[in-house]
């Protein structure tokens, strides 16, 4: 994916367009670049991030122009395949998220008409085609071009000697800022928000013509109206607030993350607020669906579903279930996407509606296409998340899940009264691991020696061992496995040595006993050995080579702060080795292609 900016107002675009861009980057941060437009285009781009691009900027002149920061898929990045791309005339430029699946076919169409291309990106067919189509209308040439244009686009259109931007929208997302005399145009949300929290939300199949002060959109033709929404994030939570990362700020913010969430559903007179789809009584099974972090949350999902509802549920990843996967009648679908975006996760969403199934989404970024196609959203109040890594967005879908099926649950009244105890007591749960990272710091010195890690769990806190993994092996480098832990002396016992630390989660319920004979194997066999575990269990001190202690709780919430020490294991541990921990290489926040 990769994030795109347009202004067009009375101030200059440039420092504006450079300064969302910035806010843009975790969208993909290999190549950036933007275009200003008078008489003529005035373009700047290199494969550098933001920052070096600002720098070396010289002073463009403008109130009108367009930016965009690349995560390359069409070509390697550099200063050539950075957008924006120009037609021949060097009068038209676009940039574009998204992908083209038909643009080698139009490239060739457009090569045997004489137009001559500078890039090995798809996006170039646009602005080629917009030239060949224009007749004096920039939005009808837009607008024919994307006739020919098979695939995704969020893109931004300008024209030198035009004062307007043409904007479009197919499976990627578009928002219009709405300002006081000026209008903004972004990909995401953050982007914006120093400037404006008046946003419209873009349609798939939308062409938009924007000025200065008007903003008129069709679709098939036709002027359509859409809604305008006041966004609740403060442009102050989109920023690092005096943390290192935002990665540290956003996992410190997760106390505050599981108040916000559990707000409203979880009132303090016990009842726990229904949820009208979940209660419908012709639902058999659950199928829960995700990418990534959010897979592991699935995960999560499915052992509370076991406890808690007792019925048939599927945890699969999206990637897959897409090309398998089947949904027996009366199967309630839920996905759990971040962004909102994830292409894999929209592929799922329609099968699944195509085979006649109803699907919750959870979501944290409110109008995302998730929330178009779904027939009920669930939006997680985590706040912007910036850095790539997901923290306080997992805990947030977690949230959800225990709220959503201790609502759907059968458990009798006491148990239903002692989980609700348990979740308003998370946050300060939370807290005092946060508060401890004093060991968590010494076993992230000693991690980042190593090259090759486990990390193993058993029951609900086998997809933790899983994140831990995740977290790890995405900002640090460093190779790290997950894996359930009854199974390592299947196979990977073999690798076991001084060389490859353990790190087992013992949590304090029915798995513990199996937990310990696990440590014990793995200790006689030379590999070093961190323990996570409860306030009080003893046992372990004597097995283990260290000790991360985390408070005791309800063993169904021990995902939630086993998470929490994992997640500041796997940051101290990047720092450590010296990483760009919010933006690892080759990683984007979302990802948009399947
Ligand atoms: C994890 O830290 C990653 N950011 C990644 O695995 C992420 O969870 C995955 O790409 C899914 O994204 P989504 O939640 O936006 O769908």
């Amino acid at each position: 994916m990769c994030g795109i900016i347009g202004y067009i107002g009375k101030r200059q675009a440039q420092p504006i367009l450079l300064g969302c861009l910035a806010k843009l980057e975790y969208r993909g941060y290999d190549s950036c670049g933007i275009a200003l437009a008078g008489s003529s285009l005035n373009i700047h781009k290199d494969a550098v991030r933001v920052g070096e691009l600002a720098k070396a900027a010289p002073q463009l002149e403008g109130t009108v122009g367009i930016g965009h920061t690349r995560w390359a898929t069409h070509g390697e990045p550099s200063q050539t395949n950075a957008h924006p791309h120009c037609d021949c005339t060097a009068k038209i430029a676009v940039v574009h998220n998204g992908i083209i699946n038909n643009y080698q076919s139009l490239r060739q169409q457009l090569t045997s008409e004489g137009h001559k291309f500078a890039s090995e990106t798809d996006t170039e067919v646009i602005s080629h085609l917009i030239e060949k189509y224009y007749q004096g209308d920039l939005e009808k040439a837009v607008e024919t071009a994307l006739r020919d244009v098979e695939g995704s686009y969020a893109i931004i259109v300008l024209m030198a000697g035009e004062p307007k931007l043409v904007v479009a929208r197919k499976d990627s997302p578009l928002i219009i800022g709405i300002g006081d005399r000026e209008n903004f145009i972004a990909s995401d949300v953050p982007a914006i928000l120093d400037f404006t929290n008046r946003v419209v939300y873009l349609e798939d199949g939308d062409v938009g013509v924007i000025t200065t002060d008007s903003m008129k959109i069709k679709r098939n033709g036709t002027e359509v109206t859409r809604e305008k929404h006041k966004i609740l994030w403060s442009a102050e939570q989109a920023q690092k607030g005096g943390y290192e990362h935002f990665m540290l700020k956003e996992i410190h913010e997760q106390p505050k993350v599981i108040r916000d969430t559990l707000v409203g559903w979880v009132p303090v007179n016990g009842v726990v607020t229904d949820f009208a789809l979940m209660r419908d009584i012709g639902v058999e099974s659950i199928l829960i669906l995700g990418c990534g972090t959010s897979y592991h949350a699935a995960l999560v999902g499915k052992y509370i579903v076991e406890e808690l509802v007792g019925i048939p549920v599927r945890a699969e990843l999206a990637s897959e279930f897409n090309y398998y996967g089947q949904i027996p009648p009366r199967t309630r679908t839920i996905v759990i996407t971040q962004s909102g975006e994830t292409a894999d996760i929209l592929i799922a969403m329609r099968r699944s509606r195509e085979a006649g199934g109803k699907v919750i989404a959870i979501t944290n970024v409110v109008g995302s296409t998730v929330s178009r196609i779904a027939d009920q959203t669930i939006y997680t109040r985590a706040g912007p998340e910036i850095s790539v890594a997901a923290t306080k967005s997992f805990m947030a879908q977690i949230m959800v899940l225990y709220w959503l099926m201790m609502s759907y649950s059968k458990v009798d009244a006491k148990r239903l009264a002692d989980m609700l105890l348990g979740l308003r007591q998370m946050p300060s749960k939370v807290q005092q691991v946060l508060d401890n990272e004093g060991k968590i710091l010494e076993c992230a010195k000693y991690l980042s020696n190593f090259e090759n890690v486990f990390f193993i769990g058993r029951g609900i806190n086998f997809p933790i061992a899983l994140e831990g993994a995740l977290k790890l092996k995405e900002i640090s480098y460093i190779h790290a496995e997950g894996y359930a832990a009854g199974e390592l002396k299947h196979g990977p016992f073999a690798l076991l040595s001084g060389d490859t630390p353990v790190i087992a989660i013992v949590a304090q319920d029915n798995t513990r006993e199996a937990m310990l004979t696990n440590i014990k194997e793995i200790k006689s066999r030379g590999a070093p050995l961190i323990v996570l575990a409860g306030e009080g269990d003893e046992a372990v001190e004597e097995l283990a080579d260290s000790v991360i202690r985390v408070p005791r709780i309800d063993a169904i919430y021990s995902p939630v702060i086993n998470t929490v020490a994992l997640q500041l294991l796997a940051y101290y541990t990047a720092k450590h080795r010296g990483c760009p921990i919010d933006f690892p290489r080759n990683l984007a926040k979302s990802v948009t292609v399947e």
